[in-house]
């Protein structure tokens, strides 16, 4: 079937959820679902995300140059969801959707607690992408909380979100071994 251009991120699916935290220079949190998100670079760490340039996490991260991309799991997914809703400018989404801020070791953004890691980030440039701003950000710091991190990643015990589109997500299910 061909599908309309438009719709061609539709099928790149699914894509992994993310939550970024931001913070304004008046100190007001900030919390928002993307799943437009990619490593951008390995040395040094910058990862990438697009975002839609109306958006509050955009017009924090003009501000304070620095955010924090959390992965959230399936416990909380409803949380999530209501941090996709448009709140005023001002009002911080961690108090709406009950979720916690924890303080970040080397930037002004605070961390999603919930969350199963966190990479804090600091802006490197921002690019206009057509209707999104693409924001690159160098990797400072990244952390996975240890129950989830043994021989590597545990993602079945993790079970981090993926957004297929709309209100349909996903996790993971089978691990397949390439050999
Ligand atoms: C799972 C999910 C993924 C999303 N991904 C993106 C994205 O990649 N880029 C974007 O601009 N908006 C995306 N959105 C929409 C924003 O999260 C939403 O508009 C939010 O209210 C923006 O918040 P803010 O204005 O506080 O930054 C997504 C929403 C959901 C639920």
């Amino acid at each position: 079937m061909k599908l309309k251009t438009e719709l061609w991120y539709k099928v790149l699916a699914p894509r992994p959820a993310v939550l970024v935290s931001t913070v304004s220079k008046k100190g007001i949190s900030n919390v928002a679902p993307f799943s437009f998100v990619m490593p951008a670079s390995m040395e040094p760490p910058i990862l990438a995300f697009a975002s839609d340039p109306e958006h509050d996490t955009v017009r924090n991260i003009k501000e304070t140059k620095d955010f924090v991309v959390n992965i959230p799991s399936k416990k909380i997914l409803k949380n999530l969801w209501i941090c996709a809703e448009e709140f005023d400018y001002g009002v911080s989404e961690f108090e709406k959707a009950s979720l916690t801020e924890e303080k970040s070791q080397k930037v002004k953004s605070p961390r999603v607690k919930e969350c199963i890691a966190f990479f804090e980030c600091k802006l490197r440039d921002l690019i206009e992408t057509g209707d999104h701003v693409l924001i690159l950000g160098e990797v400072l710091v990244a952390e996975v909380k240890d129950e989830f991190y043994k021989k590597g990643y545990d993602i079945k015990k993790a079970n981090p979100l993926l957004h297929i589109g709309g209100v349909k997500f996903t996790i993971p299910g089978e691990v397949l071994i390439a050999e």
